[in-house]
């Protein structure tokens, strides 16, 4: 529990102490880039650096009498005092598809209120590690999960704060000697009491530089994932053959995580259905054939290069967005109704130059070394290149330096570090 970590802790690891932190997702080491990072999803734009005031305690202080033998426990009341049915219901409902995800999550809260209840009978509970592995392709909706485990971990009495820290290689590791250990240190200290996300977490180990720093941090973190998981939760994330590879080169990081979780692609159904919650979200409706247009752009976007499932939908929604506002705007109609002004038609979709057959899968878009997570959309109208908006570069760090938080409550879907541009 989290109260009873009065473990020793190594050196430098000092608590974050109560508040110390937003509670919430906060960023990495470095600042750059923070402040102009926007929150794509509905529900959260305005909760990006929220100073929530969630006491940094668990929950379940009124819930700890312990029971005599004979005793019953309310399984209901624990279910509802937690949250977690909420918690879970709306992951099922606001996240598409993700059955095997859900399942284990589900899986996973269970056992975490099992074993309160336990304890309430003073049966042994031995405190299960939770260090995760999230792996799957870009926008395929790993680091949402990890804010909702968070989420879901604090309610449980298991973390003491509603915290994730998300960093990349860039965050941890220095550039000189003697840079590497306060960096991490620093990062440690931040994500104590919580979570934290390390993307694409096989660039910490660089098996053509023997005396990489980043085999520093691995160690640093290989000892806290050991010694304080009582307080932190680790979860790494990234795509899976390379986060294999990087498991063969260190077998101590792989032995510590106790959950491998795969994240599929989606299939086209499901992109479609991630389209119609985002637009339901945003209180925004398509018309019967912009339904049909924004299928087929799945259709052709998912053959296209730099592909980014559930992330792809949300700027191809975006794009759509611009285009029925510039629409309405240029329409020169003096007045519009409130239908007008929520409808998404089939030309807003299919304005995409993703239906220009002359180059359909060639987007003239420069890629830097590395992003392929990046989407583009192109306007077939302006011929304008756009890096669309929450596809931000993860080789630039994009992830690197997202400083999320979490909301108290209520959703927060998609808290993820997406750079919004247009
Ligand atoms: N199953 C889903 N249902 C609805 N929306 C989703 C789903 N999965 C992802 N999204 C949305 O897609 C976007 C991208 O998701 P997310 O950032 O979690 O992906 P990711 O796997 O972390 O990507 P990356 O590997 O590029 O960091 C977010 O806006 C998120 O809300
Ligand atoms: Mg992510």
């Amino acid at each position: 529990m989290a109260g009873d970590n009065e473990r020793s802790r190594p050196s430098g690891f000092a608590m974050t102490p109560p508040g110390g932190s937003p509670g919430g997702v906060t960023s990495g080491g470095s600042d750059k880039g923070q402040s102009d990072k926007g929150q794509s999803d509905k529900g959260q734009s305005d909760k990006g650096q929220s100073d929530s005031d969630e006491p940094d305690e668990a929950t379940d202080d009124s819930q700890t009498r312990e029971l005599g033998d004979d005793e019953l426990v309310d399984l209901v009341n624990e279910r509802t005092e937690s949250d977690v049915d909420e918690i879970l219901s709306r992951l099922d409902r606001e996240l598409v598809g993700l059955v095997p995800i859900k399942t284990r999550i589900r899986e996973i809260a269970s056992l975490l209120l099992i074993d309160r209840l336990r304890r309430r009978y003073q049966l042994g509970s031995s405190r299960p590690s939770l260090h995760m592995c999230f792996t799957g392709s870009p926008g395929t909706g790993k680091t949402t999960v990890a804010l909702r485990m968070a989420e879901l971990l604090h309610k449980l009495g298991y973390l003491r704060r509603n915290t994730l820290v998300s960093v990349t290689r860039d965050d941890l590791v220095g550039q000189y000697i003697g840079h590497t250990a306060p960096k991490t240190r620093e990062v440690l200290k931040r994500a104590m009491g919580g979570v934290l996300f390390i993307d694409e977490a096989y660039y910490l180990y660089r098996v053509e530089n023997e005396r990489d720093y980043g085999q520093e941090t691995i160690e640093m973190l290989l000892q806290v994932m050991e010694n304080e998981r009582d307080d932190l939760v680790v979860i790494l994330a990234g795509y899976k053959d390379r986060m294999d590879t990087f498991f063969q080169s260190n077998p101590g990081m792989s032995s510590r995580i106790a959950h491998h979780l795969d994240f599929p692609n989606y299939s086209a159904e499901e992109l479609l259905a991630i389209g119609r919650l985002m637009l339901e979200e945003q209180d925004y409706t398509l018309a019967p054939d912009a339904e049909t247009a924004l299928a087929e752009y799945l259709q052709r976007r998912m053959a296209q290069p730099r592909f980014s499932n559930a992330r792809s939908v949300r700027n191809a929604l975006e794009r759509a967005r611009l285009r029925h506002a510039d629409r309405l705007v240029s329409s020169g109609a003096k007045q519009l109704s409130k239908e007008d002004l929520m409808r998404i038609e089939a030309e807003d979709i299919l304005r995409s130059r993703v239906f220009d057959d002359d180059s359909p899968t060639e987007i003239p878009y420069e890629a830097e070394a590395g992003t392929d997570g990046a989407d583009t959309d192109v306007d077939k109208a302006s011929g304008d290149v756009d890096k669309a908006s929450g596809d931000a570069d993860k080789a630039s760090g994009e992830a690197g330096d997202k400083e999320l938080d979490q909301p108290e409550a209520g959703p927060d879907l998609g808290k993820e570090p997406e750079t919004k541009s247009a």
